[in-house]
């Protein structure tokens, strides 16, 4: 059974899912529930929602030879998209490589449109979706059917997450060796967690973490740390941080908002939501927060 804090995280994708797709440039074509990065060569809003994609392409397809043989050719690979959103990840992924994906989203209004997205794209052989707790043993279970993926990737989904340290154990009991594991998210500098913060500093850390459902905040030293717990070697981290739009006029608007919004202490799902992208803002323009994929193979 999910945990408490996970009906929390589904019902907030269930309310907010409709909206998030109407009014999310990015989202609204794409399909994607992710930030837009304007990485090196990226000219266009598609692109900027493609660029994640494209590095956990490069992730996925880097992972090395097992036992001295070359891996499966990619269309026999198997992936798992895990917090997966309305499908928008899993189906760029798999036109790019051939390759069928299974996806785990909490919310049953993201399993409904990920599964008609997936019919509308033809792609119902290949791609499928449960509705579940990434974490859960039994929703791991049906998501992979009992044999081993070649690689998962998690999107904005990780730290939304109750415990990492269980989640790398079931990763890694269910991904085979010379497997990758992508995980894109926003991670603390060292500086947020152990260092001497203002209190402004710190009154946006708690909005963030409220505002945004985080539930997980790990450096990526911490995290690489666990993970290597677990079974998995830290292959890099990626940091995107500068390639995150900032200070766009709806940033700019949700500022002026966000102010007032603090000062009166308003809280609701909406101000929550207002207030933590706000504060997530200003702890990224000041480098206490970053964004980016940490890469891990198991061994
Ligand atoms: C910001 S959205 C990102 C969606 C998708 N990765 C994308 O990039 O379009 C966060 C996703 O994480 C999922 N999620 C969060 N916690 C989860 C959990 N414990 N188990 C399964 N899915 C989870 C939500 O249901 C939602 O689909």
């Amino acid at each position: 059974m999910p945990a408490p804090i996970m009906d929390d995280v589904a019902a907030y994708y269930n309310r907010n899912t409709t909206p998030f797709l109407r009014f999310g440039r990015g989202s609204r074509g794409s399909g994607a529930i992710h930030r837009a990065v304007w990485g090196p060569g990226v000219t266009t809003q598609r692109g900027a929602m493609d660029y994640v994609h494209h590095r956990i392409i490069a992730a996925l397809q880097t992972a090395p030879e097992v036992d001295g043989r070359p891996q499966a050719t990619p269309s026999s690979r198997r992936y798992a998209d895990l917090g997966c959103g309305v499908g928008g990840s899993m189906i760029r992924v798999h036109q790019e490589t051939g390759a069928p994906v299974v996806g785990v989203t909490l919310s049953e209004v993201q399993h409904r449109e990920a599964e008609r997205r997936i019919d509308a794209a033809g792609f119902g052989g290949e791609l499928s979706v449960v509705c579940g707790d990434f974490s859960d043993s039994a929703t791991l279970d049906t998501a992979t059917a009992g044999a081993l993926l070649d690689g998962a990737w998690m999107v904005e989904s990780y730290n939304h997450g109750a415990a990492a340290d269980r989640l790398l154990s079931e990763l890694a009991a269910r991904i085979r060796s010379g497997g990758t594991l992508a995980i894109c998210d926003d991670f603390p500098d060292p500086r947020l967690v152990h260092g001497e913060l203002t209190p402004r500093e710190r009154r946006w850390r708690s909005e963030f973490l409220r505002g945004w459902h985080v539930h997980t905040f790990l450096t990526t030293d911490a995290l690489a740390s666990l993970a290597d717990d677990a079974g998995f070697d830290c292959v890099g981290f990626e940091d995107y941080s500068d390639y995150v739009a900032v200070d766009r006029p709806r940033d700019l608007l949700v500022r002026v908002v966000a102010g007032p919004a603090a000062a009166f202490d308003l809280r609701s799902g909406q101000w929550d939501n207002i207030r933590g992208g706000n504060a997530l803002q200003q702890l990224g323009k000041r480098r206490l927060i970053r964004y980016g994929m940490c890469v891990f193979r198991r061994r």
